[in-house]
């Protein structure tokens, strides 16, 4: 390693320099950080709700690595072998029934923006040409370019670039008579999809609707032709305790976007796919969804081919739904009454812990006294910040155990 660190690495690296210097990490295990002076930090959010197998699998690196070596690039999107044996994979075993189709792309925003083209590009190719708004929940997030925050309701994330953003129609995230009104009034004629996360993350928190909601959203959806993209991002592979987030409720995508948990921080890996009757118009017209230049190298392919061999071996699926009830009977006991928490909530291993009267940010303060790193969840004032807890799927009962502790030893200084 040649990189030498001081007080102010930070300076060095990033945009803008940091107020504080956050900590310098020189390597990744288990579930946890290990920093330059010897601190080890639990990662309790897995980075940004990520890494779903833990740290520190020297299989994936290998996987990479052989894969690498016989094949570095190939752009058009012809097939390679990494390609074809992931979209395979995928179909055979990931994705719900019907669904034969996978693009891939670098990160979650460019695959909920490619999901914004695909549902236009779907309409368009059955002739409806009017049909291209998409309406979006407040509080949500679905991406940092133009396209997906003027989708989002993410206000903190929006601030000063609303000239940038198309006025997209917006709902409460739990109304369904709000989406109807809303597509009456945009023009029922006008609107190209509905884009939902199946538990909000980044914005709220882990915020799950109630299953009357999904299925009043899932009709009104049907009833004006308007299509359904679930964002999971956050929610896909396993984190819920299922294998999708909007498994749990009764409601149907038509387009399904993921990411995080695919590459499982190891690979930058997103997909987006679709049912077979939103693609089959658009190869019928002759048209296409234009790639990008990074579309699931094969290199990277085989990174989250190796990342989906280890989550479907050690079945963590079913230990995120586990090691998920045990995290969030033992929040709720241990801090569900402190003042400063109004709620605990979510599924599988996607928890949050509602604040009041504390910021998010003095809240991850605090937990970082503790040695661990949380989420902070939160989008503006008009809704409250929260600690978003994602840890790997792969913890341990003693490793939640601990988490919990730290979560009350920090709250206890607040
Ligand atoms: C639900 C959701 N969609 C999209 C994104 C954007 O993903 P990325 O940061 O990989 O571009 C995020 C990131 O947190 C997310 O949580």
């Amino acid at each position: 390693m040649s990189a030498t660190f001081t007080d102010a690495s930070h300076d060095r690296y990033g945009l803008v320099t940091p107020a504080v210097q956050p900590p310098v990490v020189v390597a990744t295990e288990g579930i946890e950080l290990v920093c330059a002076d010897g601190r080890r930090i639990i990662d309790a959010a897995g980075g940004a709700v990520v890494t779903n197998i833990g740290h520190g699998r020297a299989e994936i690196a290998d996987a990479v690595a052989t894969a690498l070596r016989s094949i570095d690039y190939v752009v058009p999107i012809w097939a390679t072998p990494n390609r074809l044996a992931l979209a395979d994979r995928l179909t055979e075993r990931w994705l719900p029934d019907g669904f034969g189709h996978v693009f891939f792309a670098g990160g979650g925003s460019e695959a909920t923006d490619t999901a914004v083209r695909l549902a236009r590009t779907h309409h368009l190719s059955r002739g409806d040409e009017r049909r291209y708004k998409v309406i979006g929940r407040v509080p949500s997030y679905h991406g940092a370019t133009v396209t997906t925050l003027a989708i989002g309701g993410h206000m903190a994330r929006r601030a000063g670039l609303d000239p940038l953003l198309p006025e997209w129609p917006k709902v409460p995230w739990n109304d369904a008579d709000a989406l109807a009104a809303a597509i009456e009034a945009a023009g029922p004629d006008t609107v190209a999809a509905f884009i939902f996360e199946p538990v909000i993350g980044a914005s709220a928190g882990a915020l799950v609707a109630d299953v009357d909601y999904w299925q009043q959203v899932a009709e009104v959806c049907r009833h004006y032709g308007v299509l359904l993209i679930a964002d999971e991002v956050m929610t896909g592979f396993g984190r819920t305790g299922r294998t999708w987030g909007h498994q749990h409720d009764p409601v149907t995508p038509d387009i399904l976007v993921s990411a995080k948990g695919l590459g499982g921080g190891y690979v930058p890996m997103s997909m987006v796919t679709a049912a077979d009757h939103v693609v089959e118009p658009i190869a019928a017209a002759g048209g296409n969804v234009m790639f990008f230049t990074y579309s699931g190298p094969d290199a990277m392919c085989a990174g989250a081919l190796a990342v989906l061999d280890i989550m479907e071996r050690e079945d963590l699926t079913a230990n995120a739904a586990a090691a998920g009830q045990r995290m969030m009977s033992e929040l709720r006991a241990a801090v569900g009454d402190h003042r400063c928490v109004t709620e605990v909530r979510g599924r599988g291993l996607m928890i949050g812990v509602e604040l009041a009267g504390v910021s998010a940010a003095a809240a991850v303060d605090a937990c970082l006294a503790q040695d661990m790193w949380v989420y902070p969840a939160g989008s503006g004032p008009a809704v409250p910040d929260s600690l978003l807890f994602a840890p790997p799927l792969s913890v341990s009962a003693a490793e939640v155990d601990e988490i919990v502790r730290r979560t009350a030893a920090a709250l206890a200084t607040l």
